[in-house]
């Protein structure tokens, strides 16, 4: 695992958690922390009011107070940051956080696909305190590894 030992997820790993599957949770990107609100299924689960924010960063919609999907980001895109809005669409979205805070756990971290990248050889076990790569290899691990990623972007099958 990386530093902190919570899960990283691009926008995409996320988007797997929209509650379409029932075995899985249903989870909520925020502020670049991701919530299990799985216990708020009357909210998020298909076909209830604010399913269009399952799987999803809702940071930009919190910020500005919208319930369109055609405002949620990509999921191809990287995390929204807070740092380029107002200070008025920062506190509303802040406000949510802490409010989705209170009812709901955070279980992992928003991050670019670069990033996800750069931890996986942690990630994936090959890194450990104790076993370390050296600096060429470790760089030549990370570009297979975002050569991968780009791929499967490019041809998902
Ligand atoms: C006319 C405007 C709106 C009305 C009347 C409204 C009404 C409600 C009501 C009655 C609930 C249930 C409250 C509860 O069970 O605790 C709720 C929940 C929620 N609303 Fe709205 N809402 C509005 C606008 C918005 C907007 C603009 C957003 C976000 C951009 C939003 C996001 C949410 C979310 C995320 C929840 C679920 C919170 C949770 O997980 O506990 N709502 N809303």
């Amino acid at each position: 695992m990386s530093s902190n030992t919570l899960k990283t997820y691009t926008l995409k790993d996320l988007s797997e958690y929209d509650g379409s599957d029932s075995s899985k949770p249903i989870l909520l990107g925020l502020n670049y922390n991701v919530y299990d609100v799985t216990s708020g299924s009357e909210h998020y689960s298909k076909g209830k009011s604010y399913s269009i924010f399952s799987g999803r960063d809702c940071t930009h919609n919190f910020a500005v107070s919208s319930i369109n999907e055609s405002d949620l980001p990509s999921i191809e895109s990287d995390p929204i940051d807070l740092q380029t809005y107002s200070e008025s669409q920062k506190n509303a979205a802040l406000a949510w956080e802490r409010r989705l805070s209170v009812k709901y756990g955070v279980v992992g971290r928003l991050v670019k696909a670069e990033q996800k990248a750069e931890n996986a050889c942690i990630d994936l076990g090959l890194e450990s305190p104790h076993i370390a790569f050296t600096a060429p290899m470790k760089s030549l691990i990370e570009k297979l590894i975002v050569e991968a990623i780009a791929n499967i972007r490019k041809d998902p099958k």
